[in-house]
């Protein structure tokens, strides 16, 4: 019996259908996984090799190549501190600093009550808002230690919980339009899911930049 859900398998399938060989739909299910878990779970690895004719330890190994897919479960919200050098020389090392000591963890951990991972990125492209966190994604620019309690303190409110989705969320808006199977690997052609990144907001909690959903290019 499958792990994803029936809608995602659905999707799944649709994304098979894209491509003239179906291997080449491996980085999109797993952001469907992720989605669906919240991490790339043994289960949904199990998944997507029965979708795509691959053997697990194959989508665990590219899996595990890409920071941005999760092989262990992480906290509720994964929070990516830049430290490259546009971010470094507006005092990114001193923000880190701040947020392990507020979380009580260091890059790579989770905060006791699963609320939080911390990790420590290279360059997340908002270096004109530096320096930058992410957080599942969103970007929170020009950011300081006293922006960072406030919203570290509004997302553990759930305040944030119409900017901020859960991790693994890549965007909340889907088309059916747009992109359209025919001869793909798999499923038959029909139009299938697109994404959407239209929103752009600005979080007044902590006065920071959100761009738009999907991240700056990252
Ligand atoms: S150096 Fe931090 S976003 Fe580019």
């Amino acid at each position: 019996m499958p792990h994803l859900t029936e809608d995602n398998l659905e999707r799944a399938r649709s994304l098979v259908a894209l491509y003239p060989d179906k291997r080449s739909a491996l980085i999109p299910i797993l952001h469907l996984v992720q989605e669906q878990d919240g991490y790339v779970s043994p289960e949904g690895i199990h998944d997507a090799a029965e979708l795509l004719g691959l053997t697990p330890a194959e989508v665990r190994g590219t899996a595990s190549f890409y920071d941005m897919f999760h092989l262990e479960p992480v906290g509720k919200y994964v929070v990516a501190v830049c430290t490259n050098i546009a971010c470094m020389l507006a005092g990114a090392y001193e923000l880190l600093e701040h947020i392990e000591e507020s979380l009580g963890t260091h890059p790579g951990g989770t905060t006791d009550d699963g609320a939080f991972t911390l990790e420590d990125a290279e360059c997340l492209a908002l270096c004109g808002n530096a320096p930058c966190v992410t957080v599942n994604w969103r970007y929170f620019g020009d950011m300081t230690p006293e922006r960072w309690d406030s919203l570290a303190e509004d997302l553990r409110a759930g305040r944030l919980e119409g900017e901020v989705p859960p991790h693994g969320t890549l965007c909340r808006v889907r088309r059916s339009v747009g992109l359209v199977a025919s001869g793909g690997a798999g499923a038959p052609a029909s139009p299938v899911t697109a994404i959407d990144v239209t929103t752009s907001r600005t979080t007044p909690a902590a006065q920071s930049t959100v761009l738009p959903e999907g991240g700056g290019g990252s």
